[in-house]
């Protein structure tokens, strides 16, 4: 079997995944704005050697029917929140080897302004930089603050397959990799390694050069985690690691052979995107006190939450419906996978499910050892190249993993024990620090555009 990687899901705010448990006793998550906090994460982290930290972030909150629901404010549903390239940029810091993973969307974001904050953070944590390419599920409200149109979903996809050009163009074409010389006597750079780039996209214009000179991996490590058609597609052409949300493994199995093939379709190399699944689990010393720990993270929760959590992904207000209801009856412009993914159930069953697990995949309560049994074979049926955890409680819930399932993983050879390799990309990917010649982005590396 083939070595699992491993990344932990965190978000700058007190809540995430459409749940709110941050009054359970143990939960830390609502001091996610003191830089403590976020201290203690990455230190958890690098010393357990987990290839990184994933910042996730959405814009824009629940409306059910025009109007904010006082649940969002009073459980911390989707507000407030923090900038995750800021708290990502105090962790390269504290931090040597810990992958930075952060979440940017291509609706709300400036390509120009986007590209160069990657790049700073590419260059100050020495090439330990992801980003999880986001067209934005909430959409709506976001659009509304930004004061922009709203775009409807297959749009956004064409929208970020412009942004992603004008910033390839910036990241990998603009300043050669050893444009800079620093050579006090002689010049800081050499002119005829830094090139204009010229942009006239449907969506996004630039003209002029890119601020950041070639950062470690040129590129920051693309991750997606689209599931609609669009998305497959879209994740098939740039993404180096995919998420999957976890559901069943037969539908991951599916996914991760769509995605593949997609891969290959785009004329890349279907191994060269590593797939991952969200994993949550809750560990006990023996099935009953896992159960009885699992109990005490639902009971933490108001069940208000759910209709709140599931209008801020859809738009769409689950307690005005019949609860009988097929969830196929349905349809948003926002995130299409929230419907899709409960073809067969109704609204009424949908309610329970979110309140019992947001956007997660349900949680497997066990055993250390069950725990690991489980990942082993979601890894080998589905085809999978790790996990991202997924924490209900935070430290405790990912501090249980590290102490009590990645020793067993490790035993069994299929976890890490060292970091391998001085970038995020080396490590996770598997191959050079920059992005290989089968990518898109390749295209436009100046010794191409120049011998074109
Ligand atoms: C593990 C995981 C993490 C995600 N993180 C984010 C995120 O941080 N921000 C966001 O806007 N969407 C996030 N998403 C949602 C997807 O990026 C995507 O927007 C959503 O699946 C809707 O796109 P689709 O309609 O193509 O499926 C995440 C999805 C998964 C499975």
């Amino acid at each position: 079997m083939k070595k699992l990687r491993f990344g932990l899901f965190e978000n700058a705010q007190a809540n995430d995944s459409g749940t709110a448990t941050w009054r359970h006793p143990e939960n830390k998550r609502d001091h996610f704005d003191r830089l403590d906090y976020w201290l203690e994460i990455a230190r958890m982290c690098e010393d357990a050697k987990l290839d990184f930290v994933f910042l996730a972030d959405a814009w824009g909150w629940s409306e059910v029917n025009g109007e904010r629901p006082d649940v969002t404010v009073t459980e911390s549903l989707d507000l407030p929140r923090l900038d995750p390239a800021i708290v990502a940029a105090a962790l390269a810091a504290s931090t040597s080897q810990l992958g930075l993973v952060i979440t940017g969307s291509t609706l709300l974001e400036q390509p120009y302004a986007f590209a160069r904050r990657m790049a700073t953070l590419d260059h100050i944590s020495k090439g330990r930089v992801g980003w999880n390419v986001v067209t934005t599920g909430t959409a709506e409200t976001a659009a509304g603050a930004f004061g922009i149109p709203m775009v409807a979903h297959d749009d956004r996809y064409d929208m970020a397959d412009d942004f992603m050009d004008l910033v390839y163009k910036l990241w990998e074409g603009s300043w050669e990799p050893d444009a800079l010389e620093r050579d006090k006597q002689g010049r800081f750079a050499d002119p005829a390694k830094v090139h204009r780039i010229t942009h006239e996209g449907p969506y996004f214009k630039s003209d002029g050069y890119g601020q950041t000179s070639y950062s470690p991996q040129g590129t920051p490590v693309l991750f997606q985690a689209g599931s609609s058609d669009r998305g497959v597609r879209f994740g098939g052409t740039h993404g180096e690691a995919i998420f999957l949300g976890g559901s069943s493994i037969e539908k991951m199995a599916e996914q991760v052979r769509g995605i593949r093939a997609e891969a290959v379709n785009q004329g890349r190399l279907p191994e060269s995107i590593k797939i991952m699944s969200a994993f949550s689990c809750v560990i006990g010393a023996t099935e009953a006190e896992a159960a009885a720990k699992h109990r005490a993270v639902l009971d933490a929760q108001d069940p208000a939450v759910a209709v709140a959590s599931y209008a801020m992904f859809t738009g769409l207000d689950l307690s005005s419906y019949d609860p009988a209801t097929p969830m196929t009856d349905l349809h948003t412009e926002l995130s299409q996978t929230q419907i899709s993914r409960f073809a067969g159930l109704t609204v009424g069953d949908v309610l329970k499910d979110w309140h019992e697990k947001g956007v997660r995949g349900t949680p497997f309560v066990g055993t250390a050892e069950q725990v690991a049994d489980e990942m082993c074979m979601r890894a080998e049926k589905a085809d999978l190249d790790g996990f991202l955890l997924t924490p209900l409680v935070q430290p405790g819930s990912t501090r249980d993993f590290i102490d009590h399932v990645l020793p067993i993983l490790r035993e069994r050879g299929v976890a890490a024990s060292e970091y391998e390799g001085e970038t995020l990309r080396e490590r996770l990917i598997g191959t050079a620090p920059t992005l290989g010649e089968d990518h898109p982005a390749a295209r436009f590396r100046a010794a191409r555009v120049s011998a074109s």
